[in-house]
């Protein structure tokens, strides 16, 4: 991500958090999770995207998210579509079991500006 704010075939993942250029505030997928569970009792991921320093992203029928998708390590646990211009804000909650620890991994994909995604969040089964 050079002089360009994003990139349409590689994956868009801020290095710099304290440092965050607008259009990643726009597109980050933020995941809020507790930090320890128990082994295969479920819990509520939530996932957000963008909305940071109140900079949400568009919902339009030429520009909107297209898709959220959630991971355990590099395992796919959900992804939900979204159509244009029926959501205010992108907001998903998934129902998650984890049989060991594991990092969650967020990503989700603008039909303008590529594929985002946010700080990995660890879940420690305990
Ligand atoms: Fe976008």
């Amino acid at each position: 991500m050079s002089n360009v704010e994003f990139s349409l075939t590689k994956l868009n993942k801020p290095t710099d958090w304290n440092n965050l250029p607008g259009m990643a505030k726009k597109h980050v997928p933020i995941i809020e999770a507790p930090a320890q569970v128990k082994a295969n009792e479920p819990f509520n991921v939530k996932i957000k995207v963008g909305g940071i320093d109140g900079i949400e992203h568009p919902n339009t029928l030429s520009h909107w998210i297209n898709w959220v998708a959630l991971y355990a390590e590099d395992r796919l646990i959900a992804k939900i579509e979204f159509g244009a211009e029926l959501t205010n804000q992108y907001v998903v909650n998934v129902h998650v079991t984890l049989p060991e620890t594991a990092t969650l991994r967020a990503q989700e994909f603008c039909n303008l500006h590529g594929v985002w995604e946010g700080k990995p969040q660890k879940v420690t089964v305990a």
